[in-house]
């Protein structure tokens, strides 16, 4: 059979021409004309078929149905007079009725643009543009009446946005390159034409288009209906009354005003990062965060809102908007349907508890500690760490070059030094708290305190790490003796240790007290006996060796530290100490930790004991 040439794909709004006759086929009462081209549109695609008039020099055909017969198209219709083959004819549609076909084959790809905007990946799978009485675009994927405002908005934006519509031939080959997407399926041996809506991704069309989105009459969406597992966006194009004047300077204007490169470019990027989320199969609560995150490929894109001109940042800005909402819905829509294709759910089961963490063993020492001396009128205070060498050293009775300085492994810090404080050190010990607390209280014992603070040492190795904790009493007042000191020290013995735990005291030297001492507790595990019994045997306690822990230091405040805080040592006396709560709370523990580093790696095997 002959094929007949398509004009409309050329120019649809072709209204008339010539052509030659091929054949005439007779069938009955029924003439059907063939021709080498056509303007008339064959019915297909929802498209219904052209009526108009096929004039001969003898004849007059009128047409009142076409179709596509393997290439060829029959003009269907009534003949008056004589017509042969070989002969030259006039054609001429009815173009309102095309126009009026070409304005709602056009919304039906408007449509089906709008809902991809609005439900990411929705897939179409047929439409009807004027040949029934409703006209609709057909989705195989869920849609809901909820989603009409939506849909219609961005209708809207596509119109306003006045894009071009174009239309290429391309081979099979080509459109599978090209990744266009196939609603259906379609003759793999011959030339396909595709329709593209200004950026946005091309579809198969056969149909007579518009020439710009601009053109559109107004789209309204009436309804989303479920038909047989499908779901109908169900729609209405009219005229607008004025517009009827108006078309033909929008058909004009509308090979002008086209999109910028920047628009263009951004419509692309939009287009390419909705086939990216399409193809994505990072699980759904991945994608809330790629792509609407903070740092997230929407905001990314966003961000090149700036380099739109400015007469397109409201259309680039409604763009980027409708992205958003079909990011949103389509994520929401992925987490929902990843819940419900998740195998059966036991929703009886217990929940999971999230794994609960607790306060590292050196904070839980430090707040019990705290308690102890809370409960005997202790206030807790907080001083440096990084001091003055005053507070660390001079003030409490240690004058520069003062060889008892030697003991602690100072690090110095490298700033210039202050005319009356000296240089500036880490907090060796928390006694600097001492003379500071004396200053808080402008000298007005009576003062308890205990401070808790980090000191710093130049030693690292089992049992020793540069940092660490210290726990800081001082007590001033009228009065204040050694029992009071001693008193004090078995009240936190037996809190802290448990009862039955004594102190005990033993000479030694400190700068800042007088008499000074070294402060014992009796081991716990023997009971200070230092041995341990055992199925009748007794062995020597492994724990304390000798029944004793040194835990740190004490003594009487000296006078001249007292001095140094303004208090008169005439009429005050105080007593002081000072132990590492790592070592404290490791004798509590009954523990040898081997490493004492070990407190500090953040290692949860180990912590988690605690
Ligand atoms: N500051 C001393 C040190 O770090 C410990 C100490 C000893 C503190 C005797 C005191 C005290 O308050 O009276 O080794």
């Amino acid at each position: 059979m002959s094929t007949t040439k398509l004009l409309y794909f050329q120019d649809a709004y072709q209204k008339s021409a010539t052509a030659k006759v091929l054949e005439v086929v007779r069938d009955g009462t029924q003439t059907a004309l063939i021709l080498d081209q056509t303007i008339f549109y064959a019915q297909g695609g929802g498209q219904p078929a052209d009526w108009g008039s096929i004039m001969g020099e003898k004849s007059a055909f009128s047409v009142t149905h076409v179709s596509y017969n393997g290439g060829a198209v029959l003009h269907k219709g009534t003949l008056s007079g004589e017509i042969e083959a070989g002969e030259e004819v006039t054609l001429e549609i009815n173009w309102r009725r095309r126009y009026q076909h070409m304005q709602q084959h056009t919304a039906g790809h408007i449509i089906d643009q709008a809902v991809k905007n609005v439900v990411l990946g929705a897939q179409s799978v047929d439409g009807n543009h004027g040949i029934g009485k409703q006209l609709f675009v057909e989705f195989s994927t869920p849609l809901h009446t909820d989603l009409i405002p939506q849909i219609q908005s961005a209708i809207d934006h596509i119109r306003a946005a006045n894009l071009p519509i174009t239309s290429e031939m391309v081979s099979y080959e080509q459109l599978i390159e090209r990744q266009i997407k196939l609603p259906f399926d379609l003759p793999q041996n011959k030339e396909l034409r595709i329709v593209q809506i200004g950026e946005y991704p091309p579809m198969p069309d056969g149909g007579t288009q518009l020439l710009s989105t601009g053109e559109a009459w107004p789209i309204m969406v009436t309804d989303i209906v479920e038909k047989d597992g499908k779901w109908r966006v169900i729609h209405t194009v009219a005229e607008e009354v004025s517009s009827v004047a108006k078309n033909q300077t929008k058909i004009e204007e509308a090979s002008s005003v086209q999109p910028s490169d920047q628009l263009n470019a951004l419509l692309q990027n939009i287009e390419h990062m909705k086939a990216e989320f399409l193809k994505d199969n990072a699980q759904p609560e991945k994608l809330q965060s790629k792509y609407l995150g903070k740092k997230g490929v929407f905001n990314q894109l966003a961000q090149t809102l700036k380099d739109i001109q400015p007469q397109e940042k409201k259309l680039a800005g409604q763009y980027i908007n409708e992205l958003k909402t079909s990011l949103e819905t389509a994520i929401a829509a992925a987490q929902t349907q990843h819940v419900a294709t998740q195998a059966w759910v036991d929703l009886t089961v217990p929940g999971k508890k999230p794994a609960v963490g607790h306060m590292h063993p050196v904070s839980q020492a430090m707040e019990e500690i705290t308690h102890i001396f809370e409960q005997i009128g202790f206030t807790r205070v907080r001083y440096p760490e990084v001091d003055w060498d005053h507070y660390v050293f001079e003030a409490l009775n240690m004058p520069p070059n003062h060889p008892a300085r030697d003991e602690w492994e100072t690090f110095f810090v490298d700033v210039p030094a202050n005319q009356a404080f000296g240089k500036v050190v880490l907090t060796t010990h928390t006694s600097n708290g001492q003379v500071r607390e004396m200053e808080r209280l402008h000298s007005q014992p009576p003062m308890r305190m205990i401070n808790i603070s980090r000191c710093y040492r130049r030693q690292q190795d089992a049992t020793h790490t540069q940092m660490f904790h210290q726990f800081e009493g001082l007590v001033v007042d009228k009065g204040i003796t050694i029992q009071h000191l001693k008193g004090t020290l078995n009240y936190f013995a037996e809190q802290f240790y448990g009862p039955g735990t004594k102190s005990r005291i033993r000479p030694f030297h400190f700068q800042f007290t007088e008499p000074s001492f070294e402060v014992d507790f009796s081991c716990h595990i023997c009971q200070g006996t230092g041995q341990v019994t055992h199925d009748g045997e007794t062995t020597k306690c492994r724990f304390c060796k000798s029944g004793w822990h040194e835990v740190g230091g004490a003594g009487m405040v000296h006078p001249n530290v007292l001095k140094a805080g303004g208090i008169d040592p005439e009429k005050y006396t105080g007593f002081a100490f000072g132990w590492g709560i790592e070592r404290t709370y490791t004798l509590k523990e009954g523990l040898n930790i081997d490493d004492i580093r070990l407190l500090y790696s953040g290692d949860l095997r180990f912590l988690e004991q605690f």
